[in-house]
């Protein structure tokens, strides 16, 4: 079973009861999304491989470390997830970055796939799908199973809120699939809201309400 793992830093838990608050608007919005990713980057990548590596100070010659092992890719589910991918790459400058577009149908709640474009060599990389929100979690589901059929086998998603539904959904249907929340709320509403949430994530940091 995938681990799900709730990032309880201080720093993270503070910025996102900063954003959940109505009042604040686009532009701070946008910033303190991206403030969270690049925390929720550092706590993520903890157990990324590292190798030995000669170096030659000005003082002497030492051995250091470098990263090692697979090269990462960042995949935001649009539009939502743009938000987290500058904050993302300025721990990680050199993963490449693709997209999958998906918009929740208001009606049935269920994703529509209207975008996908990934590097060419994303079946051989370890790739961060990023989305603040997983609601029901048929967004997120339908994402990495998009992934899993052009061969990417190395997926881990991080959100900034999530529902309990959201998350045994993507344990039933993505079990190999490891997950960085920033906060568990408590469900979801009528209208598949999380509660108490942040509202409509897109809307918020692009300003289309
Ligand atoms: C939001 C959010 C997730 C999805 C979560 O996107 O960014 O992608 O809803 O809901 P789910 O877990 O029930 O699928 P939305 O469809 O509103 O599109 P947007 O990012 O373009 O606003
Ligand atoms: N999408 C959002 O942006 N917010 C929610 O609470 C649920 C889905």
């Amino acid at each position: 079973m995938s681990e799900v793992r709730i990032m309880d830093h201080p720093l993270i838990q503070h910025k996102i009861s900063y954003i959940r608050n109505e009042a604040v608007g686009t532009k701070e919005f946008r910033e303190v999304v991206g403030e969270i990713a690049s925390l929720m980057c550092y706590e993520a990548t903890r157990d990324l491989k590292l190798q030995d590596v000669k170096i030659k100070t000005p003082i002497c010659e030492t051995i250091g470390k470098e990263l090692t092992g697979k090269k990462l890719a960042v995949v935001p589910i649009l539009r939502a997830g743009l938000g987290m991918v500058d904050g993302m790459l300025k721990l990680i400058p050199s993963a490449k970055v693709g997209h999958i577009g998906l918009y929740r149908d208001p009606e049935t709640y269920e994703p529509k796939e209207y975008y996908c474009k990934l590097p060419a060599d994303c079946d051989s990389r370890e790739v961060f799908v990023v989305d603040p929100m997983l609601a029901t979690g048929g967004s997120c589901s339908a994402a990495i199973q998009m992934l899993k059929d052009k061969g990417v086998r190395h997926i881990r998603f991080m959100c900034i809120i999530a529902a309990p539904e959201g998350v045994e959904r993507m344990q039933r249907e993505h079990p190999d699939v490891d997950i960085y929340i920033g906060s568990l709320d408590e469900c979801l509403n009528d209208h598949k809201y999380i509660v108490p949430g942040l509202g409509d994530a897109g809307d918020r940091i692009f300003g289309t309400k």
